[in-house]
């Protein structure tokens, strides 16, 4: 069977299409036809050795996947066989024709939810489903989204306009703000714009990005605002960060975080089910950059590094064994 590899960190050119070894599923493990692949920036960064994902080359990136369980191991109920599933792997391995995996990490996907659909939401849905759980947002609230043109972004818009939030989508064209409007943000601020006319007084801030302008964000909450951390796009804030926290010390700021890497297995299935229905009942839409072959490994990862992709970049194995 064919799978992508990570031979050595680097561009996307770094990346191989190679053979390997047909897997068989050990004890308590199956055996997936993957379908479906979504690739995003966790790809990205393990591709250019800036992941704890993957500390030396060697590996197969790919981080949540979609398919058919073909082959099950001893100790496996064989109720699987044949299930349509969803998987988020934290050590990769999905950018391949088939995958074995520990049956504990099977998500079955519900009839009415496509393979497409399961990886364009996935991941960045689960990371948004759980950010916005962490906060106060209910009719009204202001809520600003930094980041909001990414993967994660605009889900987190989604999830805060079904909260009743009045969303503030930060993005850095007008195609994507239009785009945002149509999930739910009220309005757009388009960060390379400058300073000058940016919003401010916000309950909650969700940031997808740190970076070193990090405190000037501190400084657009509102008295009682909460501001979330859930990606770091931009990098790591100045070193003196920590003072401009305090200097809104007398605000009353609520810090949280939140990495889908603390939740357990059985969280992120019940996670994935209350997800899965919100989709099936049109609350959360699954949106798609482009779904390409396998083949097109390199093209799909020149896109995301250049930050054109709008929605999942979703790759098809489609290999028959
Ligand atoms: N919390 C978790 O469990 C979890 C899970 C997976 C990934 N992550 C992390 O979450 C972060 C976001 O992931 P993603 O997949 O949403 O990324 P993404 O799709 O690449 O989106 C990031 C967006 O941020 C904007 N941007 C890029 N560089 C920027 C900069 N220097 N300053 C301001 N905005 C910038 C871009 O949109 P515009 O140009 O339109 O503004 C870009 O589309 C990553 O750091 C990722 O590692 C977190």
């Amino acid at each position: 069977m064919k799978r992508v590899w990570v031979n050595d960190f680097g561009p996307p050119e770094a990346l191989r299409i190679v053979d390997a070894p047909e897997p068989r599923p050990g004890p308590g493990n199956v055996v997936i036809a993957i379908e479906t692949v979504g690739l995003g920036y966790a790809d990205v960064a393990a591709r250019r050795g800036e992941s704890y994902l993957a500390s030396s080359p060697g590996f197969v990136p790919g981080y949540e996947i979609a398919g058919t369980v073909i082959k099950v191991g001893d100790d496996v109920d064989d109720a699987w066989r044949d299930r349509r599933v969803f998987a988020v792997l934290r050590k990769g391995g999905g950018c391949a024709e088939r995958l074995e995996l520990p049956a504990e990490e099977l998500i079955a996907l519900p009839d009415g939810i496509s393979c497409e659909d399961a990886v364009a939401a996935g991941l960045n849905a689960l990371v948004a489903q759980g950010a916005i759980a962490r906060l106060p947002i209910t009719g009204g609230t202001r809520v600003l989204v930094r980041g909001a043109g990414g993967g994660i972004g605009l889900m987190c818009v989604q999830y805060a306009a079904l909260c009743g939030g009045t969303v503030v989508a930060s993005a850095s064209s007008k195609d994507r703000g239009d785009r945002l409007l149509t999930l739910g943000a009220a309005s757009i601020w388009n960060r390379l714009d400058g300073d000058l006319d940016a919003p401010t007084g916000f309950d909650v801030i969700v940031d997808t990005i740190v970076g070193p302008d990090l405190p000037g964000f501190f400084d657009r909450l509102g008295t009682n605002g909460h501001y979330l951390f859930c990606g770091g796009v931009g990098g790591l804030p100045p070193a003196d960060y920590g003072m401009k926290l305090i200097e809104h010390f007398h605000g009353s700021p609520t810090l949280h975080a939140f990495s889908l890497n603390s939740a357990t297995p059985e969280h992120v299935a019940a996670e994935a089910a209350i997800l899965f229905d919100h989709i099936a009942a049109g609350r959360i839409s699954p949106v798609i950059d482009s779904v390409l072959p396998m083949a097109d490994i390199v093209a799909a990862h020149r896109k995301l590094d250049k930050g054109q992709a709008f929605g999942k970049v979703i790759l098809r194995p489609d290999g028959t064994p």
